[in-house]
């Protein structure tokens, strides 16, 4: 099966209305490889104005809470997201679980219902250097990935795109060699065909992300499970193109 390759740009909490301008700028008069997936996620603020602007892809938001509306103070719910525009979020990413205390049994909250309002989801998963360490890679990822799979339905995983983000490798310059990256990709594949469907395994995409730059996503790119890239630092840079265009 030909799974479409997919480069999501994670700009984390950086940026100003000037730089996003910039970046979408940036963005719209390259020349991008046609075949793939373009996704940016621009702080909350900028979500809408991105959208507006942005003609590359498509625009996710960062996270998003597990409500509609109501007394959440800070938040903000898949409906708003929608509603300026956006058709993505990413969800469980290692900063909100290490950083802001997210449980498996959060995300899967927000996950259920991001996916309930129509939002195409970037579900992260990854391990922490200790665990991997302990040899407990799998069971960790299998643990994170239990909880969303035990809240959502097998036909909703058709707008789930799972993020293979080791924690060690996030923001370190400490990318996962291909090897690394294919190994855990595979397992996550065998996971879903074990618990979900053969068919979800084969269609749901799986990127990789942590330090992922112009340098080393050639050869990661050419694994067999990796279907794309989740990138952080390097999505505010112009090698992001080189990124996008590494299948060429
Ligand atoms: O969401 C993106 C990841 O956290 C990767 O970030 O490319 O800066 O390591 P990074």
């Amino acid at each position: 099966m030909t799974r479409q390759f997919i480069v999501g740009g994670n700009w984390k909490m950086n940026g100003s209305q000037a730089t996003v301008d910039s970046l979408v700028q940036g963005l719209n008069s390259a020349t991008l490889d046609k075949s793939v997936e373009v996704v940016v996620a621009p702080p909350a603020l900028y979500v809408a104005k991105v959208a507006q602007t942005f003609k590359a892809g498509q625009v996710a938001g960062q996270n998003t809470y597990c409500a509609s509306k109501g007394a959440f103070t800070g938040e903000i719910s898949p409906e708003m997201l929608k509603d300026v525009g956006a058709q993505w979020v990413i969800l469980g990413h290692s900063e909100r679980r290490h950083v802001f205390g997210e449980n498996d049994a959060l995300v899967a909250k927000k996950v259920k219902h991001a996916l309930a309002v129509g939002m195409q989801v970037m579900f992260c998963v990854g391990e922490t250097l200790d665990e991997r360490e302990a040899n407990r890679t799998t069971e960790v990822v299998f643990q994170q990935l239990q909880a969303v799979a035990d809240a959502i339905d097998e036909a909703e995983w058709a707008h789930v795109v799972i993020a293979y983000e080791p924690v060690w490798a996030i923001g370190t310059g400490k990318v996962a060699t291909p090897e690394q990256a294919q190994e855990v990709h595979a397992a996550i594949r065998g996971w879903l065909s074990d618990k979900v469907s053969a068919a979800v395994s084969q269609a749901t995409r799986i990127m990789y992300g942590g330090s992922v730059n112009a340098g080393n996503c050639k050869e990661l790119g050419k694994k067999p499970d990796v279907d794309g890239f989740l990138v952080g630092g390097a999505s505010l840079k112009p090698e992001f193109i080189d990124i996008i265009n590494c299948q060429q």
